[in-house]
């Protein structure tokens, strides 16, 4: 049996991507060059083609990608993870299981995947261009996590990575995993102000996008807090405190900060409904 060394890198291991759709296929093109061996799995003919142009090996056999790798990310969704689960769990005793299945949770993937040392990752849209902002789930319960660096390397590989409580993810899931969502929703309502103002939207468009990016720059490079930046931009009569008055009457602020409760909330429903379905189908208590 295999056994992982805590020494061991990214270019020492074979990964089986289990389920090469948008994200399964987007964590291929990024692992690509950087991994001993690149397994990809799909059902449909179409599936497995794309994953052989990406540069992995397709199977259409679940069960012997995972017993030729030694990471095996799952990137399914929800309602498919029971089938692989049952699958390749003769397969993963000594290996290293990630799953980026929204809802499942890691007491879950354990007991659905014995032997393994499992890891639950939650990814964002921006994985397709290599920069997700990435949460990585901790229990706190003292288990150890042998491969957490490797892991840590892996998902490097596509961003960004944070590790967080578990009991976190619902609110990552609302803030950072729709948060594309909402930043590209207040974009277009910023490119639809200029272009009633009679400008332009492919003038004002990539205008926007630049400010957002060195805004976010900003911020990071000086560490200040939003609000003094705010302010130093804010000048006593001029045109930021007639836009932020607008923002204030139309309650913004609390319309974002409602938003990422909402969608929190939301997250933690659709979690405990998928991680119960997934439990009652594998007949796990
Ligand atoms: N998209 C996101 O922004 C995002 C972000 C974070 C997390 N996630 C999570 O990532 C997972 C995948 O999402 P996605 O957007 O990439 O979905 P997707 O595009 O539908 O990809 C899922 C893939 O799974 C494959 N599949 C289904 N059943 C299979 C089986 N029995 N054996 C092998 N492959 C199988 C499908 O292949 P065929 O088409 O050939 O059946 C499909 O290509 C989901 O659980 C989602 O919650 C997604």
């Amino acid at each position: 049996m295999w056994v992982f060394q805590g020494d061991s890198s990214l270019s020492s291991v074979t990964v089986s991507v289990i389920g090469a759709g948008r994200i399964g296929s987007a964590i291929i093109s990024l692992l690509r060059g950087k991994v001993k061996g690149l397994i990809a799995t799909g059902r449909r003919p179409s599936t497995l083609s794309n994953a052989e142009r990406l540069g992995a090996l397709p199977l259409s056999d679940n069960g012997r990608a995972a017993s030729l790798a030694d990471i095996i990310v799952i990137s399914v969704k929800p309602h498919h993870f029971p089938d692989i689960a049952l699958e390749i769990s003769d397969y993963v005793e000594g290996k290293i299981v990630v799953s980026v299945v929204a809802g499942v949770r890691l007491s879950t993937l354990r007991e659905a995947l014995p032997g393994a040392e499992v890891y639950r990752a939650m990814p964002n849209i921006n994985t397709l261009i290599g920069e997700s902002t990435t949460a990585i789930a901790e229990t706190g319960d003292g288990v150890e996590m042998p491969s957490r660096g490797l892991i840590e390397e892996l998902f490097r590989v596509m961003g960004t990575v944070y590790w967080i409580p578990e009991e976190w993810i619902d609110v990552w899931t609302g803030l950072i995993g729709s948060g594309p969502a909402y930043l590209a929703e207040i974009i277009d309502g910023l490119v639809l102000g200029a272009v009633s103002m009679g400008v332009p939207r492919d003038v004002v468009y990539k205008a926007i996008l630049d400010t957002m990016k060195a805004t976010a720059k900003i911020l990071e490079a000086r560490s200040i807090h939003p609000a003094e930046l705010r302010d130093e931009v804010t000048t006593p009569a001029g045109t930021t405190i007639y836009g932020l008055k607008v923002l204030e009457a139309k309650g913004v602020k609390s319309a974002l900060m409602e938003l990422v409760e909402a969608a929190s909330k939301r997250g933690r429903e659709l979690g405990e409904a998928i991680d119960s379905s997934v439990r009652s189908r594998l007949g796990i208590r």
